[in-house]
């Protein structure tokens, strides 16, 4: 049966309406987030006509060197929140410190906003799938400015979180907690268009995806279960497809649709992992579970770690539930091995 046309605008509105005690504010930030996306969008597919390739010169509180669509993207999603009044406080991976939207101006703006604006930036100048990934709380504390229980909550208050694909074709995908749904741009409208209500990843895949660069550097856990993926065994379907885009965004979409576990582990040179928690794991876990996955850190679940530090990181094991599941238990047998 053909689906119903219905626009991101359209959908976030019916769905308000689940929730009659809901102010629309949340609806209001999503709108915005989605509008900034947009802009961004058009950006990315002329950037080799832009000029908006390359990096600018300026190093990030990652100790990444800033490409110009890195610093572009987050100013357009920054001015957006900014203007929306829905959004108190933004966390971005491009900022290294709390970027504090006086309440005061914006009266009841309850909202904290952690984006990463540019998603798998190594692969810009190379026309590779990238994204923007963003995670949504509500304000604890009360009065005055944003206080860091305000934005150092744990994954598992998050109360939306989502990504932008700018790929093949566009997409806009997020949930508030009720399921997982997909957006596809389209061009000829400019508007967000429902294109996969209900997604929900296949409890087993057949692609695992994790940088193998780095398998000396790997744990003993993530090196044997590297292995078990490249065994034969026809009743679990492997060896299994190795696939590894360099784009979060990216190989967790694909994973999502498809079936698959993605890891970014600890590592020698990188002892927390390099994925930071709270612009990348914590939204990104929210989504995978709401599609009936699953998400850890190795031995804790991605949303119930604390918080600590802004651009805090931590490792990730993320995707269908019985292939993270086994991956974990490899790294319980082999947990003190390097
Ligand atoms: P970002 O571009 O926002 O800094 O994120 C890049 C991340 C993530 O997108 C990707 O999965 C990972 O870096 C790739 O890291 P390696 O190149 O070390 O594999
Ligand atoms: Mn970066
Ligand atoms: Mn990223
Ligand atoms: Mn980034």
């Amino acid at each position: 049966m053909k689906q119903q046309f219905r626009t991101l605008d359209q959908f976030i509105i019916e769905k308000q309406a689940d929730f009659p005690c809901a102010t629309g504010g949340l609806s209001r930030l999503l709108r915005d987030i989605g509008i900034a996306a947009k802009v961004v969008n058009r950006e990315i597919n002329r950037a080799g006509l832009a000029g908006v390739f390359g990096e600018t010169g300026t190093v990030n509180i990652q100790g990444e060197c800033q490409q110009r669509l890195d610093v572009y993207a987050n100013e357009q999603f920054i001015t957006a929140l900014k203007r929306g009044g829905e959004c108190c406080a933004i966390v971005s991976e491009e900022d290294e410190e709390l970027i504090a939207i006086d309440p005061g101006i914006l009266g009841n703006a309850r909202y904290i906003v952690a984006i990463d604006p540019l998603d798998g930036s190594s692969n810009i100048d190379v026309n590779v799938g990238i994204g923007t990934i963003f995670s949504i709380y509500r304000r604890v504390s009360t009065g005055g400015m944003v206080r860091p229980e305000d934005v150092l909550q744990k994954g598992n208050q998050q109360v939306a979180a989502g990504y932008i694909i700018y790929g093949s074709s566009t997409m806009l995908v997020y949930t508030t907690g009720n399921g997982v749904n997909g957006f596809t741009l389209d061009p000829s409208l400019g508007e967000f268009c429902l294109s996969h209500p209900d997604m929900m990843i296949p409890d087993h895949g057949r692609i695992y995806s994790v940088n193998e660069g780095n398998y000396i550097r790997f744990p003993e856990g993530v090196r044997r279960y590297i292995r078990y993926c490249q065994e034969e065994d026809l009743l679990t379907g492997r060896p299994y497809s190795s696939r590894y885009i360099g784009s979060m965004v990216a190989d967790f979409h694909r994973n999502l649709i498809k079936g698959g576990i993605f890891i970014y582990p600890a590592t020698t040179a990188a002892p927390n992992g390099k994925l930071r928690l709270i612009y990348e794991c914590n939204p990104m876990a929210m989504i995978v579970e709401q599609a009936g996955g699953a998400a850890s850190d190795g031995q804790t679940r991605i949303l119930d770690l604390e918080v600590r530090e802004l651009h805090q990181r931590s490792a990730i094991f993320i995707g269908s539930k019985s292939m993270v599941e086994k991956a974990l238990e490899m790294m319980e047998v082999y947990s003190d091995v390097y």
